[in-house]
């Protein structure tokens, strides 16, 4: 009898009936992949703890009217069926003390050993630290005697996606795959290759691992330099985003960022945060990280200082509108939203801070214990913030709707009056 790993008295696999794919978490990143495998013929099942997000996902697959392939949803693990393909796609977010918090992938493996057929294939798309796939992931599905290579199968192709891109689908943008053993690959391969235009295939998972980390650390090292110079060019009197343009023309060795008000979302503060980890546990920190991520981290600090400032020292009953809270424009997501965090700051420096956003529905309780407006017009305040600049807003008459309006975007246009200031 050829050795199979498997425990006497575990019971024994299905066959992985081909096309059948189960994506557990159904959120941002999750619920397009859903779809798009169902989309190239795959038979998906989603499984989210949260039943709405199941119901979303399949709403959005009716929405396609689509045919060939199928997407349903379930909220209970032993719903799933024994398929040959799993994604994990939960949120790695960072904990209260700022430490990445892995428990929802552990679940997710869990459920996948749980559930999934010998010779299936896991493969992690979240994000995570480097070492994860080969640790974490591999020990949840190894942990009854099956070997990763062997009886199962594991790879990681991190998202990439970008939210709120009109040109969006996971399809075209190119998926970086490694695995711990060319049978792992080959098996990953043969999916990716169906519900994604690019496959690029790396040496190991610690390299896509890493490169998913290095992506994000580049963009969050950017993004604060911008902001920073966005001060430094305003105290010159020089339009920021002119400059990135012009520096723009250089064709190699130049990628534009342009100024804000802060990175927020799930990933590029948070990212950073993996990478250091792992980086600081070898030994080797970069202490550039550390300083873009407490420079992005105090970025609505900073803007709500140099209000401060142009009021002569103090917003203590300011009346201070700030305009799109979410955490990019065009996108309903409040996750480490920079002008929540400034709302908050306004606060506690004894404004009276409001908003306005239109794209938001029920704010949560942080946001809903601040007064909103419908429209800017409707608040008479004494300063405006851009704090988004969604396209729903008429840039022009939000530099019009206060006596001094602050623009950490450089995107409003300069009045004869000089009310609008950069910051
Ligand atoms: N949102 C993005 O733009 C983006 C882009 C690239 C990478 N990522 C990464 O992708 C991962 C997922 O992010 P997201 O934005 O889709 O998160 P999300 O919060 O939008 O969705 C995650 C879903 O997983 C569900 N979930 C949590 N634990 C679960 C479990 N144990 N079993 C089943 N379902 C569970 C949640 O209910 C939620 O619906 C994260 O690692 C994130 O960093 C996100």
């Amino acid at each position: 009898m050829p050795d199979t790993g498997l425990r006497p008295d575990a019971p024994l696999p299905a066959i992985a009936p081909a096309g059948e794919v189960v994506v557990i978490g159904l959120g941002y990143v999750g619920r397009p992949l859903a779809l798009e495998a169902a989309a190239a013929g795959f038979l998906v099942t989603g499984f989210d703890l949260c039943a709405a997000a199941g119901r979303t996902a399949e709403a959005a697959w009716q929405a396609t009217g689509r045919r060939g392939g199928r997407l349903r949803s379930t909220s209970d693990p032993a719903a799933l069926p024994p398929a040959a393909t799993w994604l994990v796609c939960v949120p790695t977010p960072l904990d209260a003390a700022g430490r990445p918090d892995l428990s929802a992938v552990a679940a997710a493996f869990a459920t996948c050993r749980a559930r999934m057929p010998r010779g299936a294939l896991a493969c992690l798309v979240s994000t995570c630290q480097p070492g994860a796939t080969n640790g974490l992931c591999r020990a949840a599905l190894e942990q009854d005697g099956w070997r990763v290579g062997r009886d199962v199968f594991l790879a990681v192709s991190p998202e990439r996606e970008n939210p709120g891109d009109a040109q969006g689908g996971p399809r075209r943008i190119a998926r970086l795959l490694g695995a711990p053993d060319p049978a792992s690959l080959a098996q990953a391969r043969a999916f990716w290759d169906r519900v994604t235009d690019t496959v690029v295939p790396v040496a190991t998972p610690e390299i896509a691992e890493c490169a998913k980390l290095l992506e994000n650390s580049y963009r969050l090292v950017n993004v604060a330099l911008m902001d920073q110079l966005h001060a430094a060019f305003a105290a010159l009197g020089v339009p920021t985003r002119d400059v990135v343009a012009a520096a723009a023309t250089k064709p190699f060795g130049f990628a534009p960022f342009w100024p804000g008000l802060g990175a927020g979302g799930h990933c590029i503060p948070v990212d950073p945060a993996f990478l250091q980890m792992e980086a600081r546990r070898a030994g080797a920190p970069s202490r550039l990280l550390d300083l873009a991520l407490a420079a992005n981290e105090a970025r609505p600090g900073r803007v709500a200082a140099a209000i401060a400032d142009a009021f002569g020292g103090s917003i203590e009953g300011r009346r201070i509108l700030v305009a799109g809270v979410t955490y990019k424009p065009d996108v309903a997501d409040l996750r480490g939203a920079a002008p929540v965090a400034l709302l908050h700051g306004l606060r506690g420096a004894g404004a009276e801070a409001l908003w306005c956003d239109p794209l938001i529905g029920d704010p949560p309780p942080d946001l809903a214990e601040i007064p909103r407006v419908a429209h800017p017009a409707d608040a008479a305040p004494d300063a405006l913030v851009l704090g988004t600049p969604h396209r729903a807003f008429d840039l022009a008459a939000l530099a019009r709707a206060a006596p001094l309006v602050f623009d950490p975007f450089g995107l409003l246009p300069a009045d004869a009056e000089g009310r609008v200031r950069a910051v």
